[in-house]
């Protein structure tokens, strides 16, 4: 980088703190406000429960189904978050005697992460104790922290930048005016968006900066990793729409037949996808960002890997 660009990127560095000064928040003060969860609300907006993919449901199951998706909501953020900390820390060490700026950004960037960590155990906790017994989520944070971990960077900042853009889709779809849909939820969407706004810069920043230090084979192999680790993502997905369908055929109040459990597992699993992995990889700064770094043949290759989850 020639030192132009190092300038534009301290300021843009710089930016993202003055930005995570002016929105920071606080768990009790700024989103729950004493406030409980209702189960006469939805958790999660229709175009991310993706409720009309439940075509068997009444109104009121599709409800539910949206209470238990805002469950996993916290659950996957959660895990996701757990990684992305690491990866984070672990990247400040580039700029510890370096670009002060840039470290501070990062080091703001971890507190905040850990603080979302405690906000979605939070939102787990209470929507556990509104609606019935039985949810599980069964996958190990620390577990799945570690085996992405175990990938390149370059990957790791690839995924990490594809699910904080896609943070900005889940508020704008929590915005829609729908009556229905839970205040305090729609805070959540509202204020965790707030501070990754910062994480998705910050996140481009050092990815368009370590990918300038690898040579042409690492860049290819990290982009397999990248698809590996899409395929990871996928794999926590299907099993969690298992146990959210079973949870849901479970907890639902009527006898749901083999035919439409199926039905029902496979439309969670088609939500979950949308939310966590189409919806950012269809974000034209994702794509944008990403052709800007690898080929053509490699851009085919990700498109291909990504088209066999549908
Ligand atoms: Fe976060
Ligand atoms: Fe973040």
């Amino acid at each position: 980088m020639n030192a132009i660009s190092n300038i534009s990127d301290t300021d843009r560095y710089a930016r993202c703190i003055q930005a995570s000064k002016r929105v920071r928040w606080d768990i009790d003060q700024d989103i729950i406000r004493g406030r409980r969860f209702d189960t006469a609300h939805k958790f999660s907006p229709d175009g991310l429960s993706l409720a009309d993919a439940f075509t068997t449901l009444s109104a009121g199951e599709k409800r539910f189904v949206s209470q238990i998706q805002g469950r996993t909501y916290a659950n996957i953020f959660g895990l996701v978050e757990r990684f992305i900390n690491a990866k984070v820390l672990e990247l400040s060490e580039d700029h510890w005697f370096g670009d002060q700026v840039a470290l501070e950004a990062l080091v703001r960037f971890s507190d905040e992460e850990l603080k979302h960590q405690a906000l979605f155990r939070r939102i787990d906790k209470m929507v556990g104790d509104v609606l019935p017994d039985g949810y599980r989520f069964d996958v190990d944070p620390n577990a799945v922290a570690h085996a992405v971990l175990g990938k390149s960077t370059w990957a790791v900042l690839a995924l990490t930048l594809d699910i904080e853009l896609f943070t900005q889709l889940h508020y704008r779809e929590s915005i829609d005016p729908d009556a229905e849909l839970s205040e305090l939820f729609k805070d959540v969407f509202l204020y965790h968006w707030k501070e990754e706004s910062q994480h998705a810069i910050l996140d481009e920043l050092e990815w368009v900066r370590h990918d300038a230090g690898l040579t042409a084979e690492q860049r290819d192999r990290a982009v397999d990793e990248f698809i590996e680790l899409v395929a990871a993502v996928d794999g926590i997905l299907q099993a969690q729409a298992k146990a959210d369908a079973r949870y849901f055929a479970a907890k639902c109040g009527r006898a749901v037949d083999e035919a439409e459990a199926r039905a029902i597992e496979a439309a969670f699993l088609k939500a979950y996808r949308w939310q966590y992995i189409h919806s950012g990889a269809q974000h034209r700064h994702f794509g944008k960002v990403l052709s800007s770094l690898i080929s053509e043949n490699q851009g085919q290759r990700i498109q291909a890997a990504l088209a066999t989850l549908r």
